[in-house]
């Protein structure tokens, strides 16, 4: 399933263990990926064009141009998901360690922007030549990885060390490649409140809005959709998850809330609090059912523990705040405000100025401010696309901090 949909560039140079390729094209096939493959002159002799076009559903490009057709090597560098030379032989491996550029894969290895797995093969004493071996040490410098290579019968008769990976393995790792990077937050904390809280009046009433969750709820599926370790802090809804990635603690109050968000604030590496808290709560809740006597009656409401303040106060650099400002009027200004004053490192912004945003809706409209003091506004969507932008904006920030 990780494959599936995954543009390969491959390319082939000059072993005997090329004969492996059309096998190894067919696996990727069969798991979904697309492949192009890309053939030195040398590797020609060992495998046929004709077997990778028929195997790969593609043609087989072989220079970069021939009578009437220019391979655009910057267009195929930029369309892979991932590159990977197999077999890569000890000449291919020397040019890539010095940006040598004299064919078609050559050229396209020099424009690849994504990740390459070279894969190499050679007899053993060419193997462990320290010529070769510096080569190696270059182009893992330079942010390629290296597919191990195997032991047992090489193309001399003798048995060492250089074989190319088996198709197999290669498949295999290929597979946990994309599973990792489709899992980008595999192994962070990550908090996020949902829905209402309830504030007792007394017995059989309470104080309390709107909110359904369902905004929180995707945002949660989503976190743990990207391999995060999700902890929903979830007030009283008639929503809730089944996803096994996501321990849900049902609350109804705001203090119970914030009591449960607390315990886990400063182990959490990403906090995401979309919950409807209640601002005020009544300050002494009655013990017997209130009656119904006089023509007006006063509540006393004492202002409720500010979550989100609260973690921003204790917030550490490597971890991530996200909160939301549900605003009437003035609403980007409120949000900034929010933003800045609860030490958020990014603010959701729901007016419910906006048709179909909000409470109860399916769909949501928001406007995302950063602590750069950048905003970006979206068009209406579903929430749980809503949740994808909120998510991959959370991932952004993150990769953005570790890289300043
Ligand atoms: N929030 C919180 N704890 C509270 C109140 C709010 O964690 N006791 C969080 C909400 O989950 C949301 C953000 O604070 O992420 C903003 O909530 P909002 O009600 O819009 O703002 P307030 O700070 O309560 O300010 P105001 O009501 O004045 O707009």
């Amino acid at each position: 399933m990780f494959l599936q949909g995954k543009k390969i560039v491959l390319g082939v140079t000059g072993s005997i263990a090329a004969y492996k390729i059309p096998h190894f094209v067919r696996l990727l096939i069969k798991a979904g990926a697309e492949v192009k493959v890309i053939l030195t002159n040398n590797a020609q002799d060992f495998v046929s064009p004709l077997a990778l076009a028929t195997v790969s559903k593609n043609s087989v490009l072989c220079t970069i141009s021939d009578a009437s057709v220019w391979n655009n090597h910057v267009e195929l560098g930029l369309w892979a998901d991932v590159m990977l030379i197999a077999p890569c032989s000890a000449n291919t491996l020397a040019k890539f360690a010095n940006g040598i550029c004299d064919n078609l894969l050559t050229a396209v290895y020099l424009s690849a922007r994504c990740t390459v797995f070279i894969a190499p093969a050679m007899d053993e004493d060419m193997w462990k030549h320290l010529a070769t071996k510096a080569n190696l040490d270059k182009v893992i410098q330079y942010g390629n990885k290296i597919v191990p290579v195997g032991h047992g019968e090489l193309a001399s008769g003798l048995v060492g060390e250089g074989r190319m990976a088996e198709p197999e393995d290669m498949l295999n790792m290929l597979t946990d490649f994309f599973a990792n990077t489709d899992k980008p937050l595999l192994g962070q904390k990550t908090l996020v409140t949902a829905g209402p809280t309830y504030e007792r009046l007394d017995p059989v009433r309470f104080i309390g809005n709107f909110s359904t969750g369902k905004m929180g709820i995707a945002i949660a599926e989503s976190l743990a959709n990207k391999g995060a370790n999700v902890t929903l802090v979830l007030g009283p809804s008639a929503f809730n998850t089944t996803n096994k990635n996501i321990t849900t603690i049902h609350v109804e109050s705001a203090k119970e809330m914030h009591t449960a968000c607390m315990e886990i604030a400063e182990v959490a590496h990403i906090f995401v609090l979309a919950a409807a808290v209640a601002d005020y709560r009544p300050s002494d809740i009655a013990l017997e059912k209130i009656k119904k006597k006089e023509e007006r009656l006063t509540i006393t409401l004492t202002k409720t523990d500010d979550i989100l303040a609260d973690i921003g106060k204790i917030k550490q650099p490597w971890q991530t705040l996200v909160g939301f400002a549900l605003e009437t009027n003035n609403e980007l200004e409120g949000a900034r405000k929010k933003l800045k004053d609860k030490n958020a490192d990014i603010i959701i912004l729901n007016s419910l100025k906006d048709e179909g945003a909000g409470f109860g809706h399916d769909t949501n409209k928001i406007t995302m401010l950063n602590k750069n003091g950048n905003s970006i506004a979206y068009d209406l969507q579903s929430k749980k696309a809503v949740a994808e932008i909120i998510v991959n904006n959370i991932i952004k920030h993150i990769h953005d901090e570790k890289n300043n």
